[in-house]
């Protein structure tokens, strides 16, 4: 980030600091208040980092005004449509869209890793049979930390490639494991002859008695959901794992806390909530009490798969979600399903209504994802771990890029102390 000739002008109690500004490549100028505490014995306050900039990061660009998603400049849609996933997992992790020798490079690298250590079935087999497929990743990705001890030095570039791969090719390993052991099969080791989805679609649905015959469109929009997942700046998980990062925890750590963020209903256990809640309402008719509800001040319920804290537009990952959904219900033939019909309608008039429209709350990507993953065959508690894996790859690239930042700290907010004074310690016996 370029620092620019502006300053930004603070005074209190008398004194004035002159604060440098930077110009963003994309996106507003930002005041540089490192030196304020040094400076001027002061703090700024700012609960949920809603106006504050925690680090340079050139993979990611949001313009939520615009509704414009861009991995490392490129236009998610263009991507979603033109590019798959092990493609864009190149461009987040190395800045630039691979040549036909690179990608092919890429993608056995990738290929080559997809199966876990056989002695994680054992890790597996100690959770409750009927285990959330969420809580058995925060605690399987924390233990490759163990598994593979050899790719955890954080300050080896090689271990850090290595324990890169690793986790981007064993995550959907992962995932399909913990689903089949909630949902009591045995597991279904990873085909190398497969497509990245592919391969996970089938290691979710087969089964020992039968195979699972891959629909090149459900295998094309497993895809695009992993794509429209790969990246979203510094978001909630997002700077967990860069929290973790900065204290030199080791990689596979760093992700389990990235997942453990992830699985909140505020964040990526919004898909499951939003299924939950088109379910819920049932019919159409329902739909104008849980508008209501959700206008209501008094209640805290909120209408899930709307909102979101960047985009003050139509998310433009629900815009490619949306055609992905009616290319899926379309093939499946269950476009009249009454899920989809509740969020049909239900998006009809969230939109309409003055309530939603001043405050420009729009779907997000998550109310359309749940509805494609539903039709596919996938339990609502599939929905988070499907996010889980797609995401690895962009805490990843987020997490080597502030390894490498040699402005890097560890990360350590302050606070606005709000408690009892200094006060005497009373024995229990006066008090
Ligand atoms: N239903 C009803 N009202 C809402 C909703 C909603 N879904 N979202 C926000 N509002 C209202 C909120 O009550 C507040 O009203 P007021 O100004 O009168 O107090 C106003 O809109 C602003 O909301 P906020 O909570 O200050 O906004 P935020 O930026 O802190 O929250 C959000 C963003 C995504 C947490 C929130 O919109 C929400 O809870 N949405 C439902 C959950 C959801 O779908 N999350 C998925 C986000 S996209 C996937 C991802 O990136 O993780």
């Amino acid at each position: 980030m370029a620092e620019n000739k502006k300053t930004a002008t603070l005074s209190f109690d008398g004194k004035t600091f002159e604060l440098p500004m930077m110009s963003p490549v994309l996106g507003p100028d930002v005041i540089d208040i490192r030196r304020l505490y040094a400076d001027g014995d002061i703090f700024t306050f700012d609960p949920g980092f809603t106006s504050t900039a925690s680090c340079e990061s050139d993979i990611t660009f949001i313009d939520g005004e615009k509704g414009e998603l861009l991995y490392r400049g490129y236009p998610i849609d263009q991507l979603a449509e033109k590019s798959h996933y092990l493609e864009v997992c190149y461009l987040l992790l190395y800045g630039e869209l691979p040549s036909a020798d690179e990608l092919d490079d890429f993608e056995s690298r990738v290929t080559n890793h997809t199966m876990v250590h056989e002695q994680m079935h054992n890790f597996f087999r100690g959770f409750r049979r009927d285990a959330h497929p969420m809580a058995t990743m925060v605690g399987v990705v924390g233990a490759m930390s163990a598994f593979y001890h050899d790719s955890t030095d954080i300050n080896d570039p090689y271990q850090r490639e290595v324990a890169s791969i690793r986790m981007i090719a064993k995550l959907p390993t992962i995932a399909a494991m913990a689903y089949k052991y909630s949902i009591g099969q045995p597991f279904v080791y990873p085909r190398n002859d497969l497509d990245y989805a592919s391969n996970f679609l089938r290691m979710c649905f087969a089964v020992p008695a039968e195979d699972y015959e891959v629909n090149p469109i459900l295998s094309r929009a497993m895809d695009r959901i992993f794509t429209l997942h790969a990246d979203h700046e510094q978001n909630a998980s997002t700077s967990t794992v860069r929290l973790a990062g900065s204290s030199g925890a080791n990689p596979f750590a760093c992700i389990a806390a990235g997942i453990a963020c992830l699985w909140g209903p505020a964040h990526g256990g919004a898909n499951e909530a939003a299924l939950s809640m088109l379910r819920e309402i049932g019919t159409v008719d329902n739909i104008p009490e849980y508008v209501r509800r959700a206008k209501d001040k008094d209640d805290p319920f909120r209408l899930m798969g709307f909102g979101h804290r960047v985009y003050k537009n139509f998310d433009p990952r629900a815009k490619v979600m949306k055609e992905s959904a009616d290319e899926v219900l379309g093939l499946l033939g269950i476009e009249n399903n009454p899920t989809l019909q509740v969020a049909k309608e239900l998006e009809r008039i969230a939109l309409e209504d003055e309530y939603f429209v001043s405050k420009k709350l729009y779907p997000n990507v998550d109310f359309y994802s749940g509805i494609i993953l539903d039709a596919m065959g996938f339990s609502t508690s599939m929905f988070t771990p499907i996010f889980a894996l797609s995401r690895t790859v962009g805490w990843i690239a987020q997490w080597k890029e502030m390894i490498g930042d040699p402005t890097q700290k560890i990360g350590r907010p302050r606070q606005l102390y709000i408690g009892a004074a200094n006060r005497d310690y009373i024995d229990v016996e006066s008090r």
